[in-house]
């Protein structure tokens, strides 16, 4: 039987497609090439909004768990999850070429690399999990992510890149998310 993804490794996963999208939307030689930048935007909230709901649904709970004064650490974390939201109800309602659709594209970014930052960077909140919970009960949590994130995703189509670049199809536990046409 196949081992399951650890559930670390596919909320880094997420990160990784984010930080892609958060990439095409910055880079100064595509900020103002309309069509595409109205998709992108679309699929950065549906990213981090599904990012978000799972992270509360089945990471807290889990952090709560097993981490030394966990109850805080993910109290903290939701509180940060409230304002990430707000921005992202925010940016839904901005015409995307906006000039305040860029600033808050900006202000979104700083928290989401924090955020990142927060879970993956040393002692953060992933080493501590990895520290105090085994290999197999992080595998155990990867199909309730991938499952999770499938009932949320709703098919939008992926745009292409202003070059022409396909997104990278990212490999959510064997279920392949992004990269459609
Ligand atoms: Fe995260």
């Amino acid at each position: 039987m196949p081992r399951n993804v650890n559930a670390l490794v596919l909320l880094s996963n997420d990160h990784r497609a984010v930080e892609e999208l958060f990439g095409r939307l910055r880079n100064p030689k595509h900020v103002n090439r309309g069509v595409n930048r109205g998709a992108t935007i679309d699929r950065l909230i549906q990213e981090l909004s599904v990012h978000a709901e799972i992270e509360e649904e089945i990471l807290y709970p889990a952090v709560r768990r097993n981490v030394d004064g966990g109850r805080r650490l993910a109290n903290h974390a939701e509180e940060e999850h409230q304002q990430v939201k707000a921005m992202l109800d925010e940016l839904a309602q901005m015409d995307p070429d906006s000039r305040e659709a860029e600033e808050l594209i900006e202000e979104l970014h700083q928290s989401v690399s924090s955020h990142v930052a927060e879970q993956e960077g040393p002692d953060g909140l992933f080493e501590q999990l990895r520290a105090s919970m085994d290999e197999e009960s992080l595998q155990e949590l990867g199909p309730q992510i991938t499952e999770a994130k499938v009932a949320r995703t709703v098919k939008t189509p992926v745009p292409e890149d202003d070059e022409g670049v396909k997104p990278r199809p990212i490999d959510v536990g064997g279920r392949m998310f992004g990269g459609r046409r």
